[in-house]
């Protein structure tokens, strides 16, 4: 019913205003947003869901961030429009862009979320791990994409360059 494909430049304007109509008003003002600044996406990660119309249902982005100097993929955000949301479209961003991200070889994944939602994804609190403030701690989630990979990585999380 969706068809996924990496995100192309001419995606970015209505994948942003997805973004827009999903997320309260002023969503660039939270700090993840300045990992990001300056730092270009991981575009074989990012993706576009699309219905058979070739309407755009959802989107997922990732960026690439450092963690005590470690590298990590920080996912997000993602967003799936209110006439498509409990479908199993944010899941199926999810797992798919995760899948792709093991067979490029990244080791970790860390967001900012809702626990809840992001527990069924294999998502955990990182303890220690430190986002830019005014960050809620108990929604600094990650997830290993290689066995044990956040073992012992700890500290600011800073932009990549
Ligand atoms: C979060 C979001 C991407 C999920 O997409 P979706 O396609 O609706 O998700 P799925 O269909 O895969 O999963 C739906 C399930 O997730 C649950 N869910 C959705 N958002 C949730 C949340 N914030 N906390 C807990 N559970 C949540 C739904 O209740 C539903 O539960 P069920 O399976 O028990 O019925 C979508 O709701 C969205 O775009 N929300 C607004 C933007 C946003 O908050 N993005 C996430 C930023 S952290």
């Amino acid at each position: 019913m969706f068809e996924l494909a990496q995100e192309r430049d001419s995606d970015w304007w209505e994948v942003e205003a997805l973004y827009d109509l999903c997320f309260a008003p002023g969503r660039e003002a939270l700090s993840s947003y300045r990992l990001r600044d300056g730092v270009p996406p991981v575009s074989e990660l990012s993706l576009v869901a699309r219905d058979a119309d070739g309407i755009l249902a959802g989107a997922i982005r990732f960026w690439p961030v450092l963690v005590g100097g470690r590298k990590a993929l920080l996912l997000g955000p993602v967003a799936v429009h209110p006439t498509r949301q409990g479908e199993g479209l944010g899941g199926l961003l999810i797992r798919d862009s995760l899948a792709r991200a093991v067979a490029l070889r990244w080791e970790r994944v860390m967001l900012v979320g809702d626990a809840p939602y992001y527990a069924r994804f294999g998502f955990f609190r990182l303890d220690g791990v430190e986002m830019p403030p005014p960050t809620n701690p108990e929604r600094v989630l990650g997830r290993a994409l290689v066995p044990g990979a956040w073992d012992g990585v700890k500290g600011k999380v800073s932009r990549a360059t």
